[in-house]
């Protein structure tokens, strides 16, 4: 007891003396212990093998980050099914083949000092045929506005209640492969317009059936993959959903909705929630340029959290550990995920700690990142030296 009680104090201390003490404040995530709140939110890289399995170059990335300071890495975006498969090298979590690569990367993840998680996807009508080699589904045939001017025979059917089903199914299996490959904290993705944000969003969910229409039946899909979740694994994993507080388009969703999802998000058995934003008709605004300015989307979050009880994550163009600090200390928010910052220099949560803020890379949200608009093949950052420019 003694020796506990000394320990606390030694913490406090440490955490007077740091310039950060909201950021190294620990946080339970359901009953999952993060050691700070800086996340690195789920960044598609493309780095997985070309069967979808975790490759080297996957685990040397995460491990980097995770060595760099942060307390939660969630990593993937991971495909659910064979028709969520949306590029060439998505990492995927469709089948128990995919597990042992899994344990290696999560292992190595926890190892380096972060808590691991993955974040779980399907694509919906925000993919192309061509991409993924199956008919698209989604809950209404209405064609995504951005991708159908990719291809001019680009199709999306209205899904029955089988594929609702599958796909249901399909998320709890995948959660649960994560599990057994050691995983701490799935995050659901139903934010930026693919599939689980197309069912909950009335902009893109127009069906007359048990899964339409009022927000209990657009909800219904989220709710049975959280209880499905919950009961096939317990509280041995924490489940976090990312959501886009603002769809940012004519009828899509807006911050006041969240009034009445996030209780039943919560009652459904969701232990974290990811604020994000934005479908791909807004696009610009889910990885936000300068021009937005710095932090664009904190106050979405802050709105979001008012009508929470569980940890709440705030993300957008938050590049430093003194934004960081400022955001949980006004309180807008329980945990700040920052991406592209953290690509720019692993180490920017160390260098920080210590003191080192002068000897960070600073990301240029250059947007050379983002591979998909680039046509590159993979991610790369143009500051960061380890992550060079594919030839
Ligand atoms: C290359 C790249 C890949 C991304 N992949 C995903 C993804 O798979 N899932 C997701 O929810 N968000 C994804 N995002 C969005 C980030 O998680 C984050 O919300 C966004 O970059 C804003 O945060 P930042 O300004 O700190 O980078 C991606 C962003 C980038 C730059």
């Amino acid at each position: 007891m003694k020796n506990k009680i000394n320990l606390l104090k030694e913490i406090d201390a440490m955490k007077e003396k740091n310039n950060y003490p909201l950021v190294i404040d620990n946080i339970d995530v359901g009953e999952i212990n993060l050691k700070n709140r800086i996340v690195f939110p789920a960044y598609h890289s493309n780095y997985s093998n070309a069967d979808g399995t975790v490759s080297d170059k996957l685990i040397d990335f995460y491990k980097a980050i995770a060595q760099g300071g942060c307390g939660l890495i969630i990593t993937g975006t991971a495909a659910v099914s064979s028709d969520a498969v949306a590029f060439e090298r998505l990492m995927r979590i469709d089948d128990d083949r995919y597990i042992s690569g899994l344990t290696c990367l999560f292992s190595e993840i926890e190892k380096s000092g972060a808590i691991p998680a993955v974040q779980l996807i399907h694509y919906g009508r925000q993919a192309l045929k061509a991409m993924t080699g199956h008919d698209l589904i989604a809950p209404s045939a209405i064609p995504c506005p951005l991708m159908s001017q990719f291809d001019p025979n680009y199709h999306v059917r209205e899904m029955t209640l089988a594929d609702i089903e599958r796909v249901r199914n399909d998320f709890i299996d995948a959660a649960v492969r994560a599990a057994d490959a050691g995983v701490k904290v799935v995050e659901i993705h139903a934010a930026h317009g693919y599939l689980l944000n197309e069912f909950l969003s009335p902009y893109s969910n127009h069906r007359k059936d048990d899964y339409g229409g009022s927000l209990e039946n657009r909800i219904r899909l989220i709710v049975e993959i959280l209880e499905g979740i919950r009961s096939k694994l317990g509280s041995k994993i924490a489940i976090s959903v990312r959501v886009s507080g603002d769809e940012f388009v004519d009828g899509g969703l807006q911050p006041s909705d969240y009034k009445e999802i996030i209780p039943i998000l919560e009652h459904a058995g969701m232990d974290m929630l990811d604020v994000s934003v934005g479908v791909y008709e807004s696009a610009e605004k889910i990885i936000p340029a300068p021009d937005l300015g710095r932090e664009p989307f904190v106050d979405i979050a802050a709105e979001l959290k008012q009508y929470a009880t569980v940890p709440v994550c705030t993300v957008g163009s938050i590049l430093s550990l003194s934004a960081a600090e400022s955001i949980l200390l006004s309180g807008k928010a329980d945990l700040v995920a920052i991406g592209r910052a953290q690509v720019a220099d692993y180490e920017l949560v160390n260098k920080s700690l210590a003191g080192r803020e002068n000897e960070i890379i600073q990301c240029t949200q250059c947007g050379k990142c983002i591979f998909v608009n680039t046509g590159d093949p993979e991610m790369y950052c143009v500051v960061n030296p380890s992550l060079k420019p594919p030839k």
